[in-house]
């Protein structure tokens, strides 16, 4: 075949070698565009021809206008209705009673994971990308009983050493004309946190609050991955270009990636280690390995490679998630003088005695205005604004009139359930104070910042449980006392979706001083 192949190729010119495969290109091009236009299983769904046509569509506002998509599509749900087809595979759905429908349980319906998502930003293997729904049960359960709310409150402890060290830290500023990065100050606590999980180590240089500026190449490696998250999920195949490249080589090239790797590299060493040992004792509780190799994950998931991806993804997802709902919880206590006033008098009581006495989360929870706090910083940041697409392989979709065929990928947003205007007056408001009282049932209907169903967030009780705790040292009356440096809204106003929202891209993050 091959000869034959090069004997015919032989007769033919480059140049019309090159005519034929555009021609042919061309052609393959135009049929697929009439195939998603005119024949593809999602042809009859509202939405712009182009859209449906074209994966460009999405990549230019996601890439070109650095994460517009869900600003583009909240204008098309208002041209087209509640369905819209998004790109040329998937639906996007604006309909608050319809999300319990496709969040769901598994007790109710299995769900994949569309893989085209992520795919391309190298966590491929950890439980959140894994598509099918069984292995993703196997791989997401064992870890749960560790993530439950049982779970968090034996990890209190810990929990109370790394926000104690946070204010410490901040303390070493007082009355010094130094400005802080609060924003890198409470991304260094929540990876420490996720640190002390995955690492296991008493070492006090691996925290990341030890260091002089709180780790600021940490977060901004963080922001690095986050924002380059629209050109590796339009194009996987550049991570796959780079991951045969030696790490010592990308870290001469971008030397800011050194903490990253590090943590890498260290919680490889404690899988090992947490794997060969098989005993899980008191001194362990805190070690979230321990428990894997204890737990009744399948042999064949619990490879040390596989669980380094675990670990990168608690690391990547647990810390920046946290960290920005706690600055934006900060910056409104600290500009709304209201707020930080009635809120000190509630933490009064709980915090008299911190350190010496730590409240528990349960307590913490119990402070109506804290909570209330917490609720409407999740509100207004989304938690994860980006559209979560579903699959249901098994059975299709009926969402009113449209019958969505099993395997279509579709998603909701958050941010279209929390800026709802019939549920929350005001959406954009920061109001504390709608969470008082006797409610519109409503509102927790459409609260959603950590999605819902069999791939709800895994670390919910924890970023709760860390949130309530630092914000009660922080704004209790003998806290430290900070004071905004040139931040304003649009510091911490949502304004960019890169799966994981962020403010205006040439913010300076949120300052202080320490009074
Ligand atoms: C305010 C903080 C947080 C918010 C708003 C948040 C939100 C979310 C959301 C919306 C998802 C679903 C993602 C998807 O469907 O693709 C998710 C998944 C996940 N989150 Fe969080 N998260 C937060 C903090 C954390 C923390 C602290 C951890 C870990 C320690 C964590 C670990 C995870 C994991 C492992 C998943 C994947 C779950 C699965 O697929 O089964 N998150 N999170």
């Amino acid at each position: 075949m091959a000869p034959l192949i090069a004997k015919l190729l032989s007769h033919i010119s480059p140049v019309a070698a090159i005519s034929t495969s555009l021609l042919a290109s061309g052609f393959y091009l135009v049929g697929l565009v009439i195939y998603r236009l005119y024949f593809h299983p999602l042809a009859s769904f509202p939405g712009p021809k182009l859209a449906a046509a074209t994966g460009w569509y999405e990549f230019y506002f996601q890439y070109w206008l650095d994460g517009q998509y869900i600003f583009e599509t909240e204008k098309l749900v208002k041209r087209y209705g509640p369905v819209i087809r998004v790109n040329p595979e998937e639906l996007f759905i604006h309909d608050p009673e319809f999300y319990n429908d496709l969040y769901v349980a598994e007790s109710t319906r299995r769900t994949n994971h569309y893989d085209n998502f992520a795919q391309g930003i190298g966590f491929d293997g950890c439980h959140l990308l894994t598509v099918e729904h069984d292995l993703h049960r196997a791989r997401r359960k064992p870890l749960e009983p560790y993530f439950s709310r049982m779970g968090i409150s034996r990890l209190q402890p810990m929990l109370a050493e790394v926000a104690l060290h946070l204010e410490t830290r901040l303390r070493e500023y007082t009355n010094t004309s130094e400005i802080v990065r609060l924003d890198h100050a409470f991304t260094a606590y929540t990876g420490d946190i996720i640190g002390r999980m995955c690492l296991d180590t008493d070492d006090p240089g691996d925290r990341f609050l030890s260091r002089e500026d709180f780790s600021a190449d940490w977060s901004w490696i963080m922001q690095m991955i986050i924002r380059s998250v629209p050109l590796f999920s339009g194009f996987p195949f550049i991570i796959r270009l780079l991951s045969p490249i030696p790490s010592e080589v990308l870290l001469w090239l971008y030397p800011r990636g050194q903490a990253f790797a590090t943590f890498q590299e260290k919680a490889r060493g404690n899988i090992r280690k947490a794997l060969g040992s098989n005993s899980l004792n008191d001194k362990y509780v805190e070690s979230l390995f321990h428990h894997v190799a204890n737990s009744d994950m399948p042999a064949s998931e619990k490879s040390e490679e596989r669980l380094a991806k675990e670990a990168q993804l608690l690391l990547g997802g647990g810390t920046v998630t946290s960290a920005r709902t706690i600055s934006c919880a900060a910056y409104y206590i600290l500009t709304r003088s209201d707020v930080a006033k009635r809120l000190r008098e509630e933490l009064k009581n709980p915090m008299t005695e911190w350190p010496t006495h730590v409240p528990t989360w349960a307590e913490l929870e119990r402070l109506p205005f804290l909570q209330a706090v917490i609720k409407e910083a999740l509100r207004v940041d989304f938690g994860v604004m980006t559209r979560l697409p579903r699959i249901s392989p098994d059975v299709p979709l009926q969402y009113k009139q449209y019958t969505i065929p099993a395997g279509v990928p579709v998603g909701m947003s958050s941010y279209f359930m929390h800026m709802d205007p019939d549920i929350f007056p005001n959406p954009s408001e920061f109001i504390p104070e709608r969470w008082l009282g006797s409610i519109n049932p409503l509102m927790n209907r459409n609260f959603v910042p950590f999605s819902r169903g069999s791939r709800t967030c895994l670390g919910s009780n924890l970023a709760l449980a860390e949130i309530s705790l630092v914000l009660a040292v922080l704004f209790r009356p003998n806290g430290p006392k900070l004071e905004l440096f040139e931040t304003d809204e649009s510091d911490v106003r949502v304004a960019h979706d890169f799966g994981v929202p962020l403010p205006k891209l040439d913010t300076k993050g949120v300052r202080a001083y320490v009074r």
